[in-house]
């Protein structure tokens, strides 16, 4: 392959077609991750997209392959997800390029300190020479685990929503502030937390979860006058999760009235659910079948570059089986078993893919 990185730091490798004037495709997934993760999600994608083209022994199909590692995916150092999917698509903007990590680095800045100019970002963006985009990814929940199925063909990935929360109360001394004179914003937090978990556990199929904290001034012996938070809400039905976004809000605004608090928010992303191209998923449904695997189709709850190529090109995926359908942890992990279905039906793909050109 011929390898760069582009202005937004994705990896890019293209694998040369036969020929010229065939449209690329394109595989991909993600190299960055969370904290105290597992090995596979995102990178996985990454390593059998290239595996895939090691499997062809050296043959070349009809059209050209460029393989792409994202650099910037999950959102967990700028907030916002999907930095580096975004840039192909033309959306890595000046508001983006702005968001600042928790020690006040922008973006931009980020960027140029790794040696890339964000400038150029423009040299990112997807020509019009490109048939689809292709994701292989961990499933990151149960559901091919418990149906002893190795692979999964994914029909749409949910929508999601990230906000940010503060709550403002008066920070005070712990021994001598009566328990009726605080304005505690930690335990107006948490009073709005559990709110959160007992709404989102009502509605069939929504989740939402809070998932990062932290109090100011942060001594045992303060009351705490400042806390942020993070909201992640998430459906299929992006009207669903709309409501219970609303809602949300409407509890932190009743739970800081009561407590004499102040509640501010910000929202990240608002992102709706994304239905995988039927035309492209059809092709790897068949080509999975084709390689003698069942074909289970199966909506992803978490989120995936596919989300955002979706705005530019046909997107499909597959999924692999995660055992005990643990993710975002150390436990992650995959059997080599059904790494090497995933080859097969890749190569399947490939082929069908090649017979269509
Ligand atoms: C990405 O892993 C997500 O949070 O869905
Ligand atoms: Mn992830
Ligand atoms: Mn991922």
């Amino acid at each position: 392959m011929d390898v760069r990185a582009d202005a937004a730091g994705n990896l890019r490798g293209l694998y040369a077609g036969r020929e010229p004037g065939a449209a690329r495709l394109l595989i991909g997934s993600h190299v960055d991750t969370v904290p105290d993760a597992g090995a596979f999600d995102g990178v996985l994608g990454v390593v059998l997209g290239i595996g895939l083209l090691e499997a062809l022994g050296g043959r070349r199909l009809k059209f050209a392959v460029e393989v792409v590692a994202f650099s910037e995916e999950e959102g967990v150092r700028f907030g916002v997800p999907f930095l580096g999917s975004r840039a192909l698509v033309g959306t890595l903007d000046g508001d983006l390029l702005g968001q600042k990590d928790a020690a006040g680095v922008t973006v931009d800045e980020a960027i140029r300190s790794f040696g890339l100019d964000p400038g150029r970002a423009g040299e990112a963006v997807l020509s019009d020479d490109v048939r689809g985009y292709f994701e292989f990814h961990i499933e990151q929940g149960p559901v091919l685990d418990s149906l002893a199925l190795p692979l999964g063909v994914v029909d749409a990935i949910a929508g999601q929503s990230r906000l940010t929360f503060v709550f403002r109360g008066r920070a005070n001394h712990a021994g001598t502030t009566p328990m009726h004179l605080r304005h505690d914003a930690l335990a107006g937090a948490a009073e709005w937390i559990l709110a959160v978990e007992h709404l989102a556990g009502g509605v069939p199929g929504l989740v939402a979860t809070v998932g990062r904290i932290a109090a100011k001034p942060g001594a045992g012996n303060v009351v705490p006058g400042e806390v942020e938070t993070s909201l992640d809400v998430r459906h299929a039905d992006d009207a669903t999760r709309g409501r219970a976004v609303d809602a949300l809000l409407d509890s932190a605004r009743r739970i800081a009235a009561r407590r004499g608090l102040r509640v501010e928010w910000t929202t990240q992303l608002d992102q709706p659910a994304v239905p995988c191209n039927p035309a492209l998923t059809a092709t790897l449904g068949r080509a999975v079948a084709a390689a003698g695997f069942q074909v289970h189709r199966l909506t992803s709850g978490a989120g995936h570059d596919a989300m955002i190529l979706a705005q530019k090109v046909p997107v499909a995926m597959l999924f692999l089986r995660s055992p005990g359908g643990i993710s975002h942890h150390p436990d992650e992990t995959v059997r080599p078993e059904d790494v090497a279905a995933a080859i097969t039906a890749g190569l399947s793909f490939l082929h069908e893919l090649d017979r269509l050109a």
